[in-house]
């Protein structure tokens, strides 16, 4: 028999972050690859979503979502960004951002239409669009030249004549995650200014990426691609409750956007899932109605849990590319493993110290891959008690 899976697939096997999982239960390590709080959300939301069930909330939502959340996004929108949308036909609720990503790809996309990202990338951004029949054009985002344990922290950053270059007459999307997994870069005013004359001068639509929204540190702060002049009509919007209130499992997510794209994104989207999560809208619109200085709060709880894993990584001897939001951490791990292989790396990791992270060369396509070789990404978005742990143990290597 031939192998079943269909050729658009092939490529999108296993991933490493299975691999790392296993390996993190077989040798008891502390697991720092995955994305994912193991501290629950707040009881405003969680309350919500307890109270709902068992009510009528369990039944198919509307398919666009519930009127209450679609009206609680674009509240926060404006809230926090100053633009309105309509929640009747701006606004969508989606099974996650990554639904919301995929139903973007497969309603957009005509077959071998060309997708502009930056990589390294979140995995399921490749896999989309080889399911829509499209192809990533990627782009490298360069990390810094030079890191060492005491140099302070440079941005990640994009060669501006490298992303003209990757657009062709063939683009019909540009895809932005900022703030950034895996980098915990956030693009800077200069770099989005840079994308949206792109975008305008050559007529692509844009699809921003923006789940770590709230996750940003050290007084740095988020703007969305879609506020700057020209944007708002031509971009979607991307977001999902998993990152904000600690409920990845929840799977969440919603889109903004101009009518004409919205709608086309439904029209995939009703066809993937219909709609999901009955009793948890009404508890995520709870949480997106939650005063400015909770939202605050959250980003500063996550900075000084980054502040304690990149001091814990820096003294066992680990150059870190100090992040700006997000989960992750980036070190360089070429002073502790002679052959640089970021990987290998990994995989020994458990063993040595009983840690577990994941090789960043996995974000990256082929093309690319040498430039993330030498790179480990680590999550802090993980208890006290754990994170000091794991501090503990990668003293060891140092
Ligand atoms: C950049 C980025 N986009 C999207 C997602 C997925 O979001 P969701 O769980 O809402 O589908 C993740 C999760 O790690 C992510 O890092």
């Amino acid at each position: 028999m031939t192998a079943p899976l269909a050729s658009r697939l092939r490529g999108f096997g296993t991933t490493v972050f299975a691999e790392m999982s296993a390996l993190a239960v077989a040798t008891g390590s502390i697991n720092l690859g995955q994305g994912f709080p193991d501290y629950p959300g707040p009881p405003e939301v969680l309350d919500v979503a307890r109270a709902a069930i068992g009510t009528g909330a369990d039944q198919y939502p509307p398919g666009p979502g519930i009127p209450e959340l679609r009206a609680a996004v674009a509240e926060h929108r404006q809230r926090f960004t100053g633009q309105a949308y309509d929640p009747d036909t701006e606004v969508l609720v989606t099974a996650g951002a990554t639904e919301a990503l995929a139903a973007a790809m497969l309603a957009l996309l005509e077959p071998g239409d060309e997708v502009v990202l930056f990589e390294p990338i979140y995995d399921s951004y490749s896999a989309s669009v080889a399911m829509a029949g499209g192809v990533v054009r990627p782009v490298p985002l360069h990390p810094p030249a030079a890191s060492s344990p005491t140099s302070p922290a440079a941005p990640w950053t994009f060669d501006e004549a490298e992303l003209r270059a990757a657009v062709t007459p063939r683009t019909r999307l540009l895809l932005v995650n900022s703030p950034h997994n895996p980098t915990g870069t956030v693009l800077t005013d200069d770099e989005l200014a840079v994308l949206a004359e792109l975008a305008t001068t050559r007529d692509l639509t844009v699809i921003t990426d923006e789940v770590y929204e709230h996750l940003v540190f050290d007084g740095a702060r988020h703007r969305s691609l879609a506020t700057l002049p020209g944007m708002r009509e031509r971009t979607l919007v991307v977001s999902s409750a998993g990152k904000t209130f600690n409920v990845t499992g929840w799977k969440i997510g919603w889109v903004c956007g101009p009518a004409p794209l919205v709608t086309a994104v439904r029209t995939a989207k009703q066809f993937l899932t219909y709609v999901n999560g009955g009793p948890l809208q009404p508890a995520v619109a709870a949480g997106l109605g939650l005063p400015d200085a909770w939202f605050a709060g959250i980003a500063r709880d996550l900075q000084r849990r980054r502040d304690v894993l990149v001091s814990g990584l820096r003294d066992a001897g680990l150059p870190v590319i100090a992040p700006r939001a997000t989960y992750f951490a980036t070190v360089d791990v070429r002073g502790v493993q002679p052959d640089g292989d970021g990987l290998a790396f990994c995989r020994a990791l458990p063993e040595r110290v009983g840690v577990v992270a994941v090789p960043t060369v996995v974000f990256y396509t082929p093309e690319h891959a040498a430039l993330g070789r030498h790179l480990v990404r680590f999550a802090f978005c993980k208890s006290d008690a754990v994170l000091g742990e794991a501090v503990e143990r990668l003293r060891r290597l140092g």
